[in-house]
């Protein structure tokens, strides 16, 4: 087992963990950890032989949202679909009636007890997009309630502006007006100081590849990553034209073909798979996996936490989702929720336990890595240390 997981995971036993001013200054076998800088070390911690792995990162959610939608969940039941939802004003138009209804200390108050679901579960950097505001106002006010999030809670928050996700009901029909809109938008909350990276939604149910360049050229201009949600229910060849602007990532990607997959290696693109709204929307395609190990796209996990598609908020159920439903080995689903995650928004400095890096780590009561993935329902985690301090 040990040498097993010493190879899959890069797992030390018997390890010794050094933090100084928020970074990890040593990490290797306590036996070679140096005299000297133990004695230099103000405090020591016995960690029981818990297992210890960096912060994890859910590098896919549309966390800050207004109401929920359980009566559509109702409606699939009786046999609408998803799509079908969404042609007829449900499905994100609904949502984005509860989120501009709703004030910005409602949509705190909203988001916040989903945040501490995830962090109570390891999670120490989050991604949370706009796109249920699509108005320059409540776009703002969604990227506003994320940013406080991370001041709030001992939590890295980046935030993605997705104006083009969906049309807004004023410009019914007006797809390419509207992104003209979105154009507009998005130099006005960067100016803010809203916009880390920027997304959009390509496909028949939203925006086509042509929409979403217009977007992509409009970041590049102002300096911005961009990701895309791609090849979710069709394949609407988003993967190719987001390696184009060396997307951060691509997401979803159930219906990615071989040059789609080629071109994400090329532009060194992450997959981000969604176990959770391949299960909650019951799709039968699975994303091409072996296509992504063949081809050496880094693969992540992630909640997508959205009222819509997938209103999970356990990252550590998406392990186990990502193994049983696409087959990847825990090793795999691991890096997915760490190392990879981190790459998908851009971050060098957190991801894995290295020294110079963010100490950013978990500490958790199980005997084997594996088992983080094996076991759903449950929680393991012991302690969260996010930037050097115990949370
Ligand atoms: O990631 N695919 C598009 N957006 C979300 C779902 C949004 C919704 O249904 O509210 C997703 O699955
Ligand atoms: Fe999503």
């Amino acid at each position: 087992m040990q040498e097993h997981a010493a190879q899959a995971y890069g797992l030390i036993g018997d390890a010794a963990l050094v933090v100084r001013d928020g970074r990890i200054e040593w990490i290797g076998a306590r036996a070679a950890l140096p005299g000297a800088l133990e004695r230099e070390c103000g405090e020591t911690h016995d960690c029981g032989g818990a297992l210890v792995t960096p912060g994890l990162v859910d590098c896919h959610t549309h966390l800050v949202h207004g109401g929920n939608r359980a009566h559509e969940f109702e409606s699939r039941l009786r046999g609408a679909s998803y799509e079908q939802i969404a042609r007829s004003g449900g499905g994100i138009a609904s949502t984005v009636r509860s989120t501009r209804d709703a004030s910005e200390e409602q949509l705190l108050a909203q988001a916040l007890p989903r945040l501490r679901a995830l962090e109570n579960e390891g999670v120490t950097t989050i991604e949370i997009k706009s796109g249920y505001g699509l108005s320059h106002e409540h776009e703002a006010k969604c990227l506003r309630v994320a940013r406080t999030l991370g001041v709030l809670e001992d939590v890295a928050v980046r935030t993605t502006f997705l104006g083009a996700h969906a049309l807004p009901p004023e410009f019914a029909g007006r797809a390419d007006d509207y992104v003209d809109e979105v154009l507009r938008m998005l130099p006005l909350l960067h100016a803010e100081g809203l916009v880390d990276a920027v997304d959009a939604f390509c496909e028949r149910i939203a925006f086509t590849a042509s929409q979403v360049e217009r977007v992509f050229d409009a970041a590049r201009a102002l300096g911005l990553p961009v990701k895309l949600h791609a090849e979710q229910l069709s394949d609407s060849g988003g993967a190719t034209l987001a390696a184009r602007f060396q997307a951060l990532s691509c997401d979803h990607l159930e219906w990615l073909d071989e040059t789609g997959a080629r071109a994400m290696a090329r532009a060194g693109s992450v997959a981000v798979l969604l176990p959770g709204a391949f299960y909650f929307l019951r799709e039968t395609r699975v994303p091409p996996v072996a296509l992504l190990r063949e081809q050496r796209v880094p693969i992540a996990v992630s909640t997508d936490c959205n009222p819509g598609s997938s209103p999970c908020t356990s990252l550590l159920l998406m392990l186990n989702m990502a193994c049983t439903l696409f087959r990847l080995m825990p090793e795999e689903a691991l890096a997915g929720v760490t190392r990879n995650a981190a790459r998908a928004l851009g971050f060098t400095d957190r991801g894995t336990l290295a020294a110079g890096l963010r100490a950013d780590f978990v500490l958790w009561d199980v005997r084997e890595p594996a088992e983080l993935a094996y076991a759903f329902g449950a929680n393991p985690r012991r302690l969260t240390v996010f930037g050097g301090r115990p949370r």
